[in-house]
């Protein structure tokens, strides 16, 4: 699948409901339509795989009723936008911990993974009860199973085995856009995010339209992008045109 892959930081859904007198909640209901709007734009912008941080494993730390309703969200989701994403040819899969889900949102979301798996135009993947840090310990552990049991050298732990354990094939971010103005990782994608290039955007997640998303872009089509090599001479780039 050719395209861009960007991921995003859904940030500022409290911080947005509390500047318009409303419970942090009704913040989490208007990003709903921010990713509604984010997932229609994509395709049409050269975004071909989008993974949206929906749920960080430290989430678990909020209020029992904001936990709630955020999952109450998610199940919604899943359900009423299943005709409009597979018209439009979106495969959704979700990456992060099922086991801690609750039932009715975990069966909403895989019945989703489900109905949406032949689409081709956009790969959304929802990130949910995700830590990087334990996605990649997770990889680290499959790795030194095999090690115990004799099946791998420790030699044979490199770089390009726990990076196809830790991204399943997925190619890294080309874009990680955070809104609302924080500029951290937040334990989003660590290991994946090695050569991706990060912009931070001042407007908060339920602004956020397919507009901000466009201008982000513009930018990141601006930027050199060199993977720790030398920029390339005006001649070299000639050469690679012809
Ligand atoms: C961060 O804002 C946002 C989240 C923790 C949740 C993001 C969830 C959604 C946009 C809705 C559900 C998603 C889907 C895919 C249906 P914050 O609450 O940390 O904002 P603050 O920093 O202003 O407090």
């Amino acid at each position: 699948m050719s395209g861009l892959h960007v991921a995003i930081i859904m940030d500022g859904n409290g911080r947005w409901a509390k500047a318009q007198g409303l419970p942090r909640w009704r913040g989490h209901v208007a990003g709903v339509d921010s990713v509604r709007d984010v997932v229609r734009a994509a395709p049409d912008l050269g975004v071909r795989v989008l993974t949206l941080y929906a749920f960080s494993s430290d989430n678990w730390k909020r209020p029992p009723m904001e936990v709630g309703r955020l999952f109450w969200l998610l199940r919604r989701y899943c359900i009423r936008e299943r005709d409009e994403l597979v018209a439009n040819g979106v495969r959704v899969t979700a990456i992060g911990r099922r086991d801690r889900i609750p039932a009715a949102a975990l069966r909403a979301l895989e019945q989703l993974e489900r109905d949406t798996a032949e689409g081709t135009k956009l790969h959304l993947r929802l990130a949910i009860d995700y830590s990087s840090r334990a996605a990649i310990a997770e990889a680290v552990r499959t790795l030194a199973r095999q090690v115990a049991e004799g099946r791998l050298a420790p030699a044979e732990m490199t770089e390009q085995k726990l990076n196809h354990l830790i991204t399943r094939g997925v190619a890294q971010p080309d874009l990680l856009i955070r809104t609302a103005g924080e500029r951290r990782l937040s334990d989003f994608l660590l290991w994946e995010v090695a050569y991706t290039e990060l912009y931070f955007s001042p407007t908060a997640w339920p602004a956020f339209r397919r507009e901000h998303l466009a201008e982000a872009l513009a930018d990141f089509r601006r930027r050199e992008r060199r993977f720790g090599a030398v920029p390339a001479t005006r001649e070299e780039r000639q050469v690679a045109v012809v």
